[in-house]
């Protein structure tokens, strides 16, 4: 595990973009894995950057992203759908039908059958984007995911349902379940690379460094990739030793 700390959360996204540039240099059809939230905005806007100043290709790149609300239409503004949209997608020459959200409408059971085999066809993802939640979460895995957990409908904690109101009118707006792609599919991506900005994320950090390897704190599955870099800023990486 590499851990990298950065001054400003300019500098992260710079530098994890960066990441993404060079692996679709290196391989036009790359498979790139993406979340939502708060930590991965500012590196989505660098690449909308480096598309406006370079022209970087992007139609053959292939997309997964880590998940969805459930009950959450696409064109709903608070829908990961949407925020990918909004954040990343219509900005750049990705295809349409290279995106793979999990859907969270209609049959649920269908719809992660088929976000799992196209996983499985199309896949290992060669470089995935996660962020971390307070409670070490990673994508929607809560404490008692399991490492061999595979795409499934969770039952949001309270802390996240919290930690999310942010996005929405109220709390109880905030769907409880959500879709998430599982631990053992995020460790088959060929890299993968965590970000995370603030004082809120520090316990976090320090689980997923030093913490024993346990379901209680699913971020510290990630100490059994052989290929994980963890960029941070100081707040972040300040219970680090
Ligand atoms: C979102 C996701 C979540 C977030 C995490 C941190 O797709 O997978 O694990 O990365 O909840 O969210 P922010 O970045 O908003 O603090």
């Amino acid at each position: 595990m590499e851990i990298i700390i950065k001054k400003t959360e300019q500098e992260i996204a710079e530098y994890v973009s960066n990441m993404f540039i060079n692996q679709i240099n290196k391989k036009a059809n790359s498979v790139l894995g993406f979340a939502t939230g708060s930590s991965p905005i500012s590196t989505y806007q660098q690449l909308i950057l480096d598309y406006e100043k370079s022209n970087r290709d992007w139609s053959q790149v292939i997309t997964f992203n880590l998940d969805e609300y459930v009950g959450l239409k696409q064109t709903d503004e608070q829908s990961y759908y949407y925020f990918m949209q909004k954040n990343l997608f219509s900005k750049i020459n990705v295809n349409k039908a290279n995106i793979h959200i999990p859907s969270g409408i209609g049959n649920l059971v269908k719809n992660i059958e088929n976000y799992e085999k196209e996983l499985d066809s199309l896949g290992p993802i060669d470089l995935q984007i996660l962020g971390i939640g307070v409670n070490g979460h990673i994508a929607f895995n809560e404490p008692g995911s399991d490492i061999s957990s595979l795409t499934r409908v969770i039952d949001l904690t309270q802390n996240t349902i919290e930690a999310n109101k942010r996005f929405f009118d109220n709390v109880n707006d905030v769907p409880k379940t959500a879709i998430t792609m599982g631990i053992s599919s995020i460790l088959k991506s060929n890299k993968i690379v965590l970000v995370a900005q603030g004082k809120s994320k520090a316990q976090a950090i320090y689980e997923l460094v030093n913490g024993t390897v346990s379901a209680q704190w699913p971020c510290t599955f990630l100490q059994t990739h052989k290929d994980v870099v963890i960029v941070v800023d100081e707040a972040a990486g300040s219970l680090l030793k």
